[in-house]
């Protein structure tokens, strides 16, 4: 259903996530922040399947009563009703979007009322660069990744001519420098290339990545949730490829310094969170717990679970992890597991299904966060000073571990492997042996994270260019409207 309240005279806006949960955070922070800051018109175009789950959890009339002029409408992503849409089978809305979406988001377009002033889309949803270009609609590629890991996106052909992909997991040469994608020779290793790169140079989901990168360099310009300071040198190779890139990120604390204590905080999130560990975290002391969350997306095996779970309670150090209901997959009830696993959860953890991740992380009780380095996840600690130990799984995930590990110093790098032993050494070595070491790194980014969004920061001045140059292109729009008309 279309609004009625669109100023008729403001630029109109398409938002185009790709439909996952981290995805669709950072696109529609975005969309709050444009229609709050530019008074634009925007439609925010989500899947049906989650389109009906985010307006559920949404508190609609305050949200309308902030955003009047932000719709959600909604196109089919061509899966079954009872598809997963998460674990390993997310990569099927790919394909499904590309073909089933694809032609009702041009029917989308046609159809609003409003001629659309400007299509921002996901950076792998690039079927809207072709839509855009067939109806003469400006667009805008945003990319919900790192600076570093779009960089990474744009040399999977190289990486594979030079024989660097696949990369197969146990072999000797995963730690292999990998020396053809300028400003990361070294830094990078194989075993830290994104996951697609384990895939062999044919598999239609690697080829899929080819295309969609190379379809994001025919937008007018690129968006990223990250900040200036943080990836300075990537963010000048991409000026290579893109005239113009907007780094808007932290956009999590971008909103909330925006619009303080507003009933958008928690807006996108598609599972309903459990705020009562905030209680007990206020219990708990200074820094003395570690905050444990794998995203979204990605599954455990039932042994990597349990692998976690005694190194978190051998650690002795208080717990609180966000296990959602389709974390394990193949978990067969709570009688495998055991007894003293339980018993020690009772005396120093909390376990919920989602957490309001944000709140956890600014909580003062939080002294460190296992994480799947979920680009999301990655920035909203580092904006929180908060140390990681990184557990990446799939997607950028091995990129950010990476980061966090060897450029930015803001963590500890848990990749590929997750016993008990070594998951109960980082523990101590984040909240115990090295805090101090870690700590330098993550209190001097963390500043620098909270600089770029204040009133003088590169986030804040930039999101402030990208509202200015969609007026102008609004503004040239109508006169050549007006040109035509008075012929
Ligand atoms: C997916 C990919 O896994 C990730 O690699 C990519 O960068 C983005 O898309 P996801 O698994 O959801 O993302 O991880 P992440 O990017 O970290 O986003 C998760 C979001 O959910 C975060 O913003 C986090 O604040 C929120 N969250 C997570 C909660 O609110 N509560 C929780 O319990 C866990």
């Amino acid at each position: 259903m279309e609004k009625k309240n669109f100023a008729m005279d403001a630029p109109h806006l398409v938002l185009l996530p790709f439909p996952a949960q981290g995805h669709i955070k950072p696109m529609l922070i975005l969309a709050q922040l444009l229609c709050h800051g530019g008074n634009f018109n925007i439609t925010f175009v989500n899947t049906e399947h989650n389109h009906s789950r985010l307006l559920k959890l949404i508190d609609q009339p305050a949200f309308s009563r902030l955003f009047p002029t932000l719709q959600f409408m909604s196109i089919p992503d061509g899966l079954p009703p009872e598809h997963p849409r998460a674990g390993p089978s997310v990569v099927d809305l790919f394909f499904s979007t590309s073909s089933v979406s694809k032609p009702e988001f041009r029917n989308l377009i046609v159809s609003v009322s409003q001629e659309p002033t400007c299509i921002i889309a996901d950076g792998i949803m690039s079927f809207a660069v072709d839509v855009a270009d067939e109806l003469g609609i400006p667009v805008i590629t945003f990319r919900t990744y790192s600076a570093t890991c779009t960089w990474i996106y744009f040399h999977l052909q190289k990486l594979i001519q030079n024989g660097e992909i696949p990369v197969l997991q146990g072999n000797e040469d995963m730690d292999k420098q990998i020396s053809c994608i300028p400003g990361l020779e070294n830094v990078l290793r194989r075993r830290d290339l994104p996951s697609i790169c384990k895939l062999e140079p044919d598999s239609p989901i690697l080829q899929f990545y080819i295309t969609q990168a190379s379809k994001m360099t025919r937008a007018s310009a690129l968006i990223l949730n990250t900040f200036q300071e943080l990836e300075t040198p990537m963010i000048t190779h991409l000026q290579s490829i893109f005239p113009t890139v907007y780094t808007i990120g932290p956009l999590h604390s971008l909103l909330n310094s925006i619009i303080v204590d507003s009933p958008s905080k928690n807006s996108s999130s598609l599972i309903e969170m459990d705020e009562s560990c905030i209680k007990w975290l206020d219990a708990q002391h200074p820094k003395s717990v570690l905050y444990v969350s794998f995203g979204s997306v990605i599954v455990l095996s039932h042994d990597q679970f349990l692998e976690f779970w005694y190194g978190l309670v051998n650690s002795g150090k208080p717990f609180l992890w966000a296990i959602r209901p389709d974390l394990i997959v193949d978990y067969n009830g709570p009688n495998n597991i055991p007894e003293e696993l339980k018993w020690a959860s009772k005396e120093m953890g909390c376990i919920v299904s989602w957490a309001p991740q944000e709140d956890v992380l600014a909580h003062q009780a939080i002294g460190g966060f296992l994480t799947h380095s979920g680009w999301n996840s990655t920035l909203e600690s580092i904006y929180s000073g908060v140390p990681m130990i990184c557990w990446p799984m799939i997607a950028d995930q091995q990129v950010n571990s990476r980061c966090v590990s060897e450029m930015w110093k803001v963590g500890l790098d848990l990749k590929d492997t997750c016993d008990r032993s070594t998951v109960e050494k980082l523990v101590r070595d984040v909240m115990e042996n090295k805090v101090e070491e870690v700590m330098a790194s993550t209190v001097k980014n963390a500043r620098l994270a909270h600089d770029s969004i204040h009133e003088g920061g590169s986030s804040h001045g930039n999101i402030k260019k990208l509202v200015q140059d969609i007026i102008s292109i609004h503004s040239r729009k109508i006169a050549v409207n007006k040109e035509i008309m008075s012929f």
